[in-house]
């Protein structure tokens, strides 16, 4: 697997995200938690070592299947953590970033995935948030200092947020939207590249978009001979070596096809194509 250095391990680009665990009802927990779990660890059966998660996730729902699903943790596995949000009961997010939230959060994603140290925790902008951002990424800092957390990054940022967070503190990843997509915030990637900060590119399928047969992927993907979600996945690792993906699935049956993007390449031509279309 074509791998990066990700919070001082190496793991592959090809990450797998937790949220969709959690069903598609938020609160109530997946129809089926037995197929749930059966994707993530479908998804490390098939070499995937970066799985990005949060205790708002549900909440609780994803971390807590995370955990019946992959304890004892194979030791070169990362788990990512966010911080800096909270479900509210009609299911949307809304912030929860004051210090004091934060730290709460980062022991409730410790004890929810049962471990002692949390290696990487991303701060989560939140434009309704009203605590100045510095102090939100400080948080994570003095966590890291006290021993609860190994690297902090950041997560939904502008150019701005990440150069406040990085004045703040040593910024070890950022995780934000990036896909055909969404092309929005080419400036936050192309600072992270510069600057050799791993760049997580989160909901990578579009929230499914990308993979419908109306998506503008489906025809290409069709004449190579590959899925769409393939199609999807390389295109975007194909941007620049600092950047992974982290796709989402509740279907065993769909890892085979996300992990099939670390092996291949686009024909020259078909990705300043996508980027027009
Ligand atoms: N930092 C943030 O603010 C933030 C926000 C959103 C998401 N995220 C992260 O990004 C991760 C992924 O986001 P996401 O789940 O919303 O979107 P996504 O990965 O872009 O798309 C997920 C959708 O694609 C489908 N899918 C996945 N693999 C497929 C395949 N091989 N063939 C066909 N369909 C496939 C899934 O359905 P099936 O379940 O049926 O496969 C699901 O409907 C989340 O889990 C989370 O970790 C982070």
């Amino acid at each position: 697997m074509h791998s990066f250095t990700l919070a001082g391990r190496t793991v592959g680009r090809i990450g797998y995200g937790t949220m969709q665990l959690a069903g598609p009802k938020a609160m109530g927990g997946p129809a089926d938690p037995q197929r749930a779990k059966a994707a993530v660890r479908a998804a490390v059966d098939a070499g995937v070592r970066l799985i990005d998660t949060s205790g708002y996730y549900g909440p609780e729902v994803a971390n807590r299947l995370l955990a019946e699903a992959l304890r004892p943790y194979p030791e070169d596995l990362l788990i990512a953590t966010k911080v800096g949000a909270r479900r509210s009961p009609d299911g949307s997010f809304v912030a929860d970033a004051t210090p004091e939230a934060v730290k709460a959060a980062v022991r409730d994603n410790l004890a929810q995935l049962g471990v002692e140290r949390l290696p990487l925790v991303h701060a989560r902008f939140m434009p309704d948030s009203t605590v100045p951002w510095a102090e939100t990424v400080g948080a994570l800092a003095e966590l890291r200092d006290e021993g609860l957390l190994e690297h902090a990054g950041v997560s939904n940022v502008t150019r701005e947020l990440l150069d406040q967070a990085r004045a703040v503190t040593p910024i070890a990843s950022v995780e934000n939207e990036f896909h055909v997509g969404h092309l929005g915030g080419r400036d936050v990637l192309d600072a992270t590249t510069a600057a050799g900060i791993p760049y997580l590119a989160f909901r990578p399928l579009g929230n499914g978009a990308l993979v419908k047969e109306t998506s503008p992927l489906t025809s290409h993907a069709r004449q190579l001979g590959v899925s769409a979600a393939t199609l999807a996945l390389a295109w975007l690792l194909g941007l620049a070596p600092n950047v992974a993906v982290l796709p989402g699935t509740s279907d065993p049956g769909h890892v085979a096809d996300l992990v099939a993007a670390q092996d291949f390449s686009l024909p020259s031509g078909l990705r300043a194509a996508l980027y027009e279309a």
